[in-house]
């Protein structure tokens, strides 16, 4: 297998990096798990993607410094709640490490028994296959037990701003 794990190239400038992709969209998740003592912990990602079909595989990735990050490495499985557009506060909330996150009562016990949100757009429950490096964070890969929609929109993170999405309708592709 080749692993490129990077050399001596020339760094970007780490402001030009941050500013580049606070300009790219992306989708806004709270991901969560239940740890052995049974305490829930949730974060913020936006970090979260499709990685593979066969089989069913997504990741994210939570920060090595994250407080989370323990429980998340450890764990045997994962939900991911895509955040609808109307739901910027909780992303708020599990963005703000110390809080008590899980104190509102908006996050129900739901696949596998995690903590999921009713008014998601998805949520994708996975059992933790590997756990990458991934530089400050590690990339944790999902395997896929479960998936479900609503027909809700959206939130989107664009610009350190969370926005919607707003379809165009020429540009809509059908199916
Ligand atoms: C829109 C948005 C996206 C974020 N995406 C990530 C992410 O992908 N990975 C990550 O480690 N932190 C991300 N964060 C920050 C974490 O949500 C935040 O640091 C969180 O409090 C970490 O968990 P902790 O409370 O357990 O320390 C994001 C924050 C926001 C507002």
């Amino acid at each position: 297998m080749l692993v490129r794990t990077g050399g001596p190239l020339a760094a970007v400038d780490p402001s030009e990096f941050t500013r580049t992709m606070a300009r790219v969209p992306t989708p806004v998740t709270v991901v969560t798990t239940v740890d052995a003592a049974g305490r829930p912990w949730g974060f913020t990602a936006s970090s979260f993607s499709s990685l593979s079909m066969d089989p069913p595989l997504v990741l994210v990735c939570p920060a090595k410094t994250a407080s989370c990050h323990p429980a998340f490495v450890a764990a045997d499985r994962f939900l991911v709640n895509v955040l609808s557009a109307t739901q910027s506060d909780i992303a708020g909330r599990f963005a703000r490490s110390g809080q008590d996150k899980f104190g509102d009562g908006d996050m129900v016990p739901s696949e596998e028994g995690l903590p999921g949100l009713a008014g998601a757009v998805a949520r994708i429950a996975c059992t933790l296959r590997e756990v990458l490096d991934g530089g400050d964070h590690s990339i944790l890969v999902g395997h896929v037990t479960s998936a479900s929609v609503s027909g809700l929109d959206p939130l989107v993170y664009h610009d350190r701003r969370f926005t919607r999405p707003e379809p165009t309708p020429s540009l809509t592709t059908a199916g």
